[in-house]
């Protein structure tokens, strides 16, 4: 879920090498999209869905590095929509980001135009509605940034392209889960683990009596497959894994990654994946392909959908693959830290990713946010990054900024929790321009935590359990940290875990 106080948007400080020879405008591509509900029984019960063009999950956004978007989307909800482009940084028009400190909301029945370019940037990301928790109903699809073609991938061209959305799910609508998490029961458990939509595939005798429609992902033997799999759920870490196949990892949010085999991925909410699948098994009968919770025990199923070889002479075998210890928080923090940066491969630009040497640059500020667990707050269940709830104003952020309108917000976010009250505000932090930043996020609650700085990527420079001290800083991996916009906190008994990461930034807003 989105951090509201930390909404961020940079301009790039980083000076890349000019590609000559490309003096091409950059091209544009139009879309018309319509948001409206459609009616699915993903677990067995129908329930209304949020659908993009009568598609749940949305259409792809399959776009180049440099494409200007064109995007009218036509709002058929009975309420407000904002869709927000996750992980795109939006260099040219960083208020078109649909987040609700820089866009209005499009009212319901009307129809709004983004523009934006996917500027110097590739990978795997995706887009959802950011505003009034409709996300739980849906409204996600993928956005895939191609590189150009004079900029070299570092693999081979896969066979084929599959995208993935795994999300805890629950049967009630966005509407009465918002009332929930606003009163005193809180989000309480999912109803299930859906894989692009789908229920799980009936890998038991208990839900096989309740068949519902599942998953499948077709393949030809032999070949090498790109799956980009995000989780677009709303509060669940994932694990996912697909039966005796290796992920091969090569991207995340944008950052080419060392290529390493992984049996399986832990997935928190918000993060994108990309892993090379290669068809090496003998595929005469199907697969599972899975979701698991993590780190909590009251979900009653997995997602789980079916990998079918052209081959295939059957269902699935056996057990579902082993996920890792259930609370083995360890085994996470371990895995995350094993993801590291491909110096030497280029990403959008010529120049190779480790030619911006993050570990050299002078810290800015530095910003210590430790979240509150949710507590009453003048009368409604919120959460707090230092001691301060977060509301959004009716003037957007950057339009009271730019038109000079005080009162809006304060530029009083602190930099250290303080020792005071929680309270309900406006706060927003005051940036330097052009300033590097080093966030330290301390997770003092039970259940993990998902950041997502809008518009902009970070480098993930360390993790580990208990207190953040000046000292943490000597472990600090300030050569090949993955740059991404999602990262998680999670946690382990108490004190709880904390996550270091240093930002690679410019402007605050
Ligand atoms: C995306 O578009 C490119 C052409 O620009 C095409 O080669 C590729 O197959 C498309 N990918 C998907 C997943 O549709
Ligand atoms: C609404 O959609 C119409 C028709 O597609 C288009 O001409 C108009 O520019 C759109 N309005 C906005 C504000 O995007
Ligand atoms: C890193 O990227 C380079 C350049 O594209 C590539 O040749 C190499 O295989 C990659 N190395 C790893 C370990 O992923
Ligand atoms: C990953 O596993 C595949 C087999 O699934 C193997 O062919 C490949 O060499 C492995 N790659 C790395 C980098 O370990
Ligand atoms: C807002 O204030 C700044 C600095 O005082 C000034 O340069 C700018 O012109 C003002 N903008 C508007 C729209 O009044
Ligand atoms: C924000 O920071 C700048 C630079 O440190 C300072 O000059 C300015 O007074 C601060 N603004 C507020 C409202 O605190």
């Amino acid at each position: 879920m989105r951090c509201s106080p930390l909404h961020l948007r940079c301009i790039s400080v980083v000076v890349f090498l000019s590609v000559t020879g490309t003096l091409a405008a950059d091209p544009y591509i139009f879309f018309d999209w319509t948001v409206s509900y459609l009616t699915a029984s993903p677990l067995g019960t129908r329930q209304q869905v949020i659908g993009i063009n009568g598609q749940f999950p949305g259409p792809i956004l399959n776009v180049t590095t440099n494409w200007n978007v064109v995007m009218n989307v036509k709002n058929n909800l009975d309420e407000p929509l904002l869709l927000t482009w996750n992980g795109i940084q939006q260099r040219k028009n960083s208020w078109q980001d649909g987040v609700l400190g820089t866009n209005c909301p499009i009212p319901a029945g009307w129809n709004w135009t983004y523009e934006f370019q996917v500027k110097d940037q590739i990978g795997s990301f995706f887009y959802f509605p950011s505003t009034n928790f409709q996300r739980a109903s849906g409204g996600y699809g993928g956005i895939i940034v191609n590189n150009r073609e004079i900029i070299p991938v570092p693999f081979a061209r896969p066979d084929g392209d599959v995208t993935l959305f795994i999300s805890d799910w629950y049967t009630k609508s966005h509407k009465k889960l918002r009332k929930d998490v606003e009163g005193k029961n809180g989000l309480g458990p999912p109803d299930g683990i859906l894989i692009n939509g789908f229920g799980p595939f009936p890998y038991t005798r208990e839900l096989a009596s309740n068949a519902i429609p599942f998953g499948t992902i077709n393949v030809e033997p032999g070949k090498t497959y790109r799956f980009r799999v995000h989780n677009s759920g709303i509060a669940t870490s994932l694990n996912f894994r697909i039966q005796n196949h290796n992920l091969l990892l090569v991207e995340t949010e944008g950052s080419y990654t060392v290529q390493q085999n992984y049996t399986n991925m832990d997935i928190h909410v918000g993060q994108s994946f990309s892993f090379l699948v290669t068809m090496d098994q003998s595929g005469s009968n199907d697969y599972y392909i899975v979701a698991s919770p993590r780190f909590v025990t009251s979900v009653k199923a997995s997602g789980v959908a079916i990998l079918r070889y052209s081959s295939s002479q059957g269902p699935a075998l056996g057990p579902l693959p082993d996920p890792p210890a259930e609370l083995d928080t360890f085994f996470s923090m371990n895995q995350a830290r094993s993801i590291r940066l491909n110096l030497s491969a280029g990403a959008a630009r010529p120049n190779p990713q480790g030619s911006f040497k993050y570990g050299q640059i002078t810290v800015t500020d530095v910003y210590v946010i430790v979240n509150g667990p949710p507590e009453m707050i003048e009368g409604r269940l919120r959460a707090t990054l230092n001691g301060i709830s977060y509301i959004p104003p009716s003037t957007p952020l950057k339009l009271a900024q730019q038109y000079n309108i005080s009162g809006v917000y304060k530029l009083d976010f602190p930099k250290r929790p303080m020792n005071r009250h929680p309270r309900v505000d406006t706060s927003v932090i005051n940036g330097t321009f052009k300033g590097f930043v080093e966030i330290i996020f301390q997770n003092s609650d039970t259940t993990v935590k998902s950041y997502h700085l809008d518009g902009y990527a970070f480098f993930v420079v360390g993790m580990d359990f208990g207190l953040w001290t000046e000292n943490s800083r000597s472990t600090y991996n300030k050569g090949d940290a993955v740059a991404r916009s999602t990262t998680c906190i999670l946690v382990h008994g108490r004190p709880s875990w904390f996550l270091w990461t240093m930002l690679a930034c410019g402007t605050f807003e």
